[in-house]
């Protein structure tokens, strides 16, 4: 079976989101999780969905120009990350939503329809926010593994990963790593 593996950059106090409504401390939105090579779709919530097609959509149309949200000439990183989702299949999940500004965006209306894309033959499936849709997906028990970039800030008032989540879930530590700047990589497998 395919897996559902999320990706999250994070404050040490497991913030998604600052007070203001942005990761100010992330200076780049590639996926950083190594996970590229064995993806061929990505899952998101509609909460991230526009802003997360608009950023894309800009580096595609224009490489050379700041990023919106980082300010930010678009790094190697990203450039590779805008062309593969221009190639690769997304997923939005909605219950409002109805329309999209690229061709291989379609909407899925809830999760038993999420359990059924993991069925399916293909790569594994990249969710990649935002905290709500991660929260509900890990407490339905359709995440196989969580990554995370663990920064050296703590964020105070802000929006948490697992603010929501309403069940305990028991984790198995896969991988580690101290990266530059303070960050630490952590990739866990969640149990059953
Ligand atoms: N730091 C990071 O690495 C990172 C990564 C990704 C995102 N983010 C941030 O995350 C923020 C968005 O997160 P969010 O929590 O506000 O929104 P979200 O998880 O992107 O979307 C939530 C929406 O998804 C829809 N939905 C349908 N079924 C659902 C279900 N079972 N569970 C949850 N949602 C369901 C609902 O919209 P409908 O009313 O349309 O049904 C709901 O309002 C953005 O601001 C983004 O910057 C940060």
């Amino acid at each position: 079976m395919r897996k559902l593996i999320t990706g999250m950059k994070i404050s040490l106090d497991g913030k998604i989101e600052g007070a203001e409504g942005m990761a100010d401390w992330v200076q780049a939105w590639s996926e950083d999780y190594g996970l590229m090579p064995q993806l061929d779709a990505c899952l998101l919530g509609a909460g991230m969905y526009p802003g997360y097609e608009r950023y894309w959509t800009a580096i595609q149309n224009e490489p050379d120009k700041p990023a919106w949200i980082t300010g930010n000439a678009p790094t190697p990183a990203e450039i590779e990350w805008a062309r593969f989702v221009a190639r690769t299949p997304h997923y939005v999940l909605s219950n409002t939503l109805t329309s999209s500004e690229w061709p291989n965006t379609r909407f899925v209306r809830g999760l038993g329809e999420i359990a059924d894309l993991k069925q399916q033959p293909g790569k594994d499936i990249y969710l990649v926010g935002g905290a709500r849709t991660a929260a509900s997906l890990i407490d339905a028990g359709l995440v196989d593994e969580v990554r995370l970039l663990v920064y050296p800030l703590i964020v105070g008032a802000g929006k948490a990963l697992f603010a929501e989540m309403d069940r305990r879930r028991s984790l198995t530590l896969r991988q580690s790593e101290q990266l530059p700047d303070g960050r630490v990589s952590l990739s866990y497998a969640i149990n059953g």
